[in-house]
């Protein structure tokens, strides 16, 4: 991998397995004990449809499916739209701080034998402040569980409370009004849902806002929409990370940005697959963006929905994609150095990852 800026045009840069280097193989029982922090994740995303029924069934609430089956044959995507439509409909049945606790618990337990062993966590509270549900019965139950997960699993945790972009900033104004008390325990906001035409302009006043009360800030962008959105998400929002990406390889002025820059994404193979953001695993720009020198990191989205936890994303990027040994260590390290976990933590991850990496080939 080189750091330099590219040398060619990034639509003729290389993109097939079988264009790369010969790949030292990097067992899937390797990328599972290499340490890994996952940066992506909608808490709501990793909704399985077994704790969907549980949850619907002692709330009382009404689901329009008959069976875990029937839930999991609906989740046919054809762009992002077609997603967030039955995302929305999931998340309708959490109601008490109890279903967002076992949300939580349900993620962190089902990770924590894949190696990771930090997770930043996106949650949408005006996907449920909108429905009734109070802001800190949502917050109560998730942060009990991150500190569960920590005592009883070791990984550690930030959290990430997005915006959504479909709204107006009024709305995400107000909702920062409503996380103002909890600010120790929210390290950062987001911006998600609909992309295209719900630019980062349009809450420049209230991520200025939050950063200004000391909130950290990143977005998604570049998923559907174009470059623009992810110059507006730097320069408007001031973001730390975008959380995608994918279209940023369209500009070549953008690319050497975000490589000089050390912006980091935050990638997530099989959500762009089920999205339609790619059309096969085999075009993912994530080799591209390696190969540019870009800080990508690997991660799930929403894994309910998508097919994979961060584990199962690695490993369908490595045998669509051809990553090698190397590349697998350079995706795991990024995640670590890209993560908002302590610095001495940060250290001891890394230093673990380079022991692994360097452990004798059987
Ligand atoms: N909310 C949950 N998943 C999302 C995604 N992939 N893009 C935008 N908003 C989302
Ligand atoms: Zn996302």
């Amino acid at each position: 991998m080189t750091a330099e800026p590219l040398e060619q045009e990034t639509s003729e840069a290389s993109s097939h397995a079988q264009d790369r280097e010969p790949a030292v193989n990097a067992s899937d029982d390797f990328i599972r004990r290499l340490p890994k922090a996952e940066l992506h994740i909608h808490i709501e995303g990793s909704f399985e449809p077994e704790l969907m029924f549980e949850i619907a069934r002692r709330n009382g609430v009404r689901i329009p499916y008959d069976s875990v089956e029937a839930v999991r044959a609906a989740y046919e995507f054809e762009d992002l739209q077609s997603f967030l439509d039955i995302y929305y409909q999931g998340m309708g049945v959490l109601l008490e701080e109890r279903d967002f606790y076992d949300l939580t618990m349900a993620y962190l337990r089902r990770v924590s034998g894949d190696g990771v062993v930090h997770a930043e966590i996106f949650f949408d509270p005006q996907g449920h402040t909108e429905r009734g549900v109070a802001f800190e019965t949502v917050l109560n139950g998730i942060c009990n569980a991150l500190r569960d997960g920590e005592r009883q699993l070791g990984i550690t945790s930030r959290l990430i409370m997005c915006f959504l972009r479909h709204l107006d900033e009024d709305d995400a104004l107000r909702t920062l009004d409503q996380a103002m008390p909890f600010r120790d325990r929210i390290a950062g906001v987001g911006l998600d849902s609909s992309e295209v035409g719900h630019p980062p302009r349009k809450f420049q006043r209230a991520f200025a806002r939050a950063r200004e009360a000391g909130f950290r800030a990143v977005a998604h962008a570049g998923e559907e929409g174009p470059p623009a959105y992810v110059e507006e998400a730097l320069d408007l929002l001031r973001v730390a990370r975008i959380d995608h990406g994918n279209r940023a390889l369209e500009s070549m002025a953008l690319v050497r940005r975000l490589a000089a820059e050390r912006i980091p994404l935050t990638v997530c193979p099989l959500s762009n697959l089920k999205l339609c953001v790619v059309t096969d695993l085999r075009e993912h720009p994530l080799t591209r963006m390696l190969d540019a020198g870009l800080m990508a990191t690997v991660n799930s989205d929403d894994p309910a929905y998508f097919g994979g936890y961060v584990l199962d994303n690695f490993v369908a990027a490595r045998d669509a994609l051809g990553l090698s040994a190397e590349d697998i260590v350079t995706l795991a390290r990024n995640s670590i150095t890209a993560s908002w976990a302590d610095a001495g933590r940060k250290e001891r991850w890394l230093a673990g990852i380079d022991a692994i990496a360097s452990e004798p080939a059987d």
